[in-house]
Formats: C-alpha cells, structure tokens, sequence
C-alpha cells in the first residue's frame, strides 16, 4: 500500500506529537509538508517529520492546492479550526482536526456538512476516543458488569504552564473559552462514552489565575444528569498541581466500581466488586501512546475503510456540553441539552 501524504497544519506546541506519531507509523504515512504562518515553526517541524524532505509552507491555501497533498492534520488555534477544514474539504483532503472539533454546534455542523459534501473523511482528533481502557471500561458498562450504572466522578486538574495562553488560547472569545473547552472537553468526551448522552448540566466555574487570560475560566464543577437517569461529575482545573493525586474517574453502579488511571504504575482500569480483590483489567492508562494510537486510527479509516470511533458528531456533542455548562455557569441555573 502507498503512504499517505499528510500536511500538517499548525506547527506548534502539540506538533510534536503528531510528528512522533507519524515517525511510529513512517511505513503508512509520510509528512509531505509542514505548515505554519511562522516559517521557523514549519522549518523545525520539518527536520521532526523523519521522512525526506517535507515542503515548508507558510500559507494553509497553498497546501490545500497541493495535489500531492491527500490529507491534513489541524494542530490550529481553535478559530481556525473551522475555516481550514471547510476549506481543506472543499479541496478534497482528508481531515484530522484536533480539539475542540470547532467553537460552537454551528461551525461544527458546517465542518460536518463541508466533509459529507466532499467525500472526505473529517476525524475528531480526541486521544479519548480511541484509549483502551476508556473502551474497555466503557464495554464493561455497557455488559453490565457493575450491575446499573449508578454515577460517574472525573478530576482533570493540572497546572496549565502560562506560556500556553500568552496568544489566542488567552482570549477567550478565539479558544472558544477556558478549560472546559481546551483540556476538560477530553474527560467529557470520556464522561459521554461511558456514560451516554447528557440531558442536563449545572455548572460553576471561576477564574483565580488571571495570567491564564480574561474568560478563561481555571476551575470548574459540573454536575451532570444523564438522559439514562444515573448523574456525573467533573472537577477541572488549570490551576491545581500534583496531577494523579485523584483517579482520572471512578464509575459507580450497584454491582461494583470501576476506576480509570488511578493512582500508581500499570492501573489503567480497575474492577472493584464486593467480597473480591480488586482486578486490574487494563495496565495501560488512557493517554498512554495516545498520538500513535490516533493516527493510526485515521489511517485505518482512510486507507482502509474502518468505521470511526471519534466520529465528527461526539466532537460537536462535547462542544455543545461544555456551552451549556458555560450558560449554567452565568446563569446559576441547570440547562437542559
Ligand atoms: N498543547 C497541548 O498540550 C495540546 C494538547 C492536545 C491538543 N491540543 C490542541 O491542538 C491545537 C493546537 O494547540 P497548540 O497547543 O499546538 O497551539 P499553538 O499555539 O502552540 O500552535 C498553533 C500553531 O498554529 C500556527 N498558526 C496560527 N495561525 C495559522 C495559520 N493561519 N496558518 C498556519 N499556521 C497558523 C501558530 O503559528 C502556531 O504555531 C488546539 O486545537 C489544541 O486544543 C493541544
């Protein structure tokens, strides 16, 4: 089989790894060109790509105008996740967007539409989606395994290096928001596989490091009712250090827990059931090679055919969560999804 000749677009803090993760899967894919509006970045991207000589491009309309090119990979502020990708579309590439999918339901749909239009492929580039043990555990709810699912509880609480939000994820109306739209979207995605579809949120959020920019919101608390009756809960924050202090989550149900990274080596997936030791059902924790795992994923799609697992439609129903938790957060009351 060819490789596929991939663009990436957007060279900057998270290119790193997708390079790794190309450089992991070179015998399928190959870095036709590296773009970014700062040559530097596309530059030094293009000596990571570990094939031969990869095109630097400054301007994203030249890359969609390469023939050669047949796919790209959107590592792009979250503005401009929309635009490239209708664009990339309409020009017959391929799309792994990373997340958020977009800022809203509405430019989500259009992406969506834009991609169904062209017979492209259009993935959610959420780790999330394609981890083992999330899948697992996700399974193991689904059979039953812990009785009815009573309730799930999330922490994703870290401290967010400054730098990160000196531009556009420092303004909040280009980000599309605060935490909950950067990095909490990842446990929510994980909140609705496991969980299922949310009817409900009730949620604070707060700002208590101002140098991470004005509306971006470092904390938040949501409580989650779920159209299948149980309820959740997400703690997110930029602002907290000692990442792995609390298990990414723990899923409740009358027959027994399950708990998701916790605490120590090699704990991807814990069963708790009452009367037995605890079993570990999955060593490997949820952001484990979470790149190579992604990309690999889009080639299946592409190059083979497979069904997606991070399908376009979860990227804008967790898009659509966190702006209702956001409206929740202004108005102080419970909105319905
Ligand atoms: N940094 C992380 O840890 C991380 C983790 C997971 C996902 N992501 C996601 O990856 C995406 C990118 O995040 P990042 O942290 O790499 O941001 P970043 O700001 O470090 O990189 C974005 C790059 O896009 C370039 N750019 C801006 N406008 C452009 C244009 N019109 N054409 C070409 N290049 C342009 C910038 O010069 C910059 O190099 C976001 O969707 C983010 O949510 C980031």
């Amino acid at each position: 089989m060819s490789r596929l000749n991939i663009a990436i677009v957007g060279c900057g803090d998270i290119s790193g790894a997708h390079l790794r993760a190309y450089r992991h899967h070179g015998d399928r894919v190959r870095v036709a060109a590296c773009c970014d509006r700062s040559r530097e970045k596309a530059e030094t991207a293009a000596t990571q790509a570990g094939n031969d000589a990869p095109k630097v491009i400054v301007d994203y309309v030249e890359a969609l105008a390469d023939p050669e090119i047949e796919a790209v990979d959107l590592c792009l502020p979250h503005h401009l996740h929309a635009e490239a990708a209708i664009a990339a579309a309409r020009a017959g590439k391929h799309i792994l967007c990373e997340k958020p999918l977009g800022r809203s339901p509405e430019e989500c749909d259009l992406m969506i539409e834009a991609a169904r239009e062209a017979g492209v492929v259009l993935m959610h580039g959420e780790p999330m989606r394609t981890a083992g043990n999330v899948r697992q555990a996700a399974n193991v709810v689904r059979e039953g395994g812990i009785g009815t699912l009573v309730g799930l509880q999330a922490a994703f609480a870290y401290w967010q290096r400054a730098e990160l939000n000196r531009e556009w994820r420092g303004r909040s109306a280009e980000a599309g928001g605060g935490h909950l739209m950067d990095g909490g979207i990842h446990i929510i995605d994980v909140l609705r596989q496991i969980g299922g579809d949310v009817a409900a949120v009730h949620a604070m959020t707060n700002e208590i490091r101002p140098e991470l920019g004005e509306g971006c919101e470092d904390i938040a608390v949501l409580n989650l009712r779920y159209v299948g009756g149980h309820l959740g809960q997400l703690f997110a924050s930029h602002a907290a250090r000692g990442r792995g202090a609390a298990p990414l989550m723990t899923i409740f149900g009358t027959e027994g827990c399950l708990t998701l990274d916790a605490h120590g080596e090699r704990r991807g997936l814990l069963l708790f059931r009452p009367g037995q030791p605890e079993e570990v059902l999955c060593t490997e924790y949820s952001w484990h090679t979470g790149y190579e795992r992604l990309i690999g994923h889009f080639l299946d799609v592409v190059q083979d055919g497979a069904p997606l697992h991070a399908t376009p439609q979860d990227g804008r129903e967790n898009v659509r969560l966190v702006l209702a938790a956001y409206q929740s957060a202004r108005t102080g009351r419970e909105v319905e999804l």
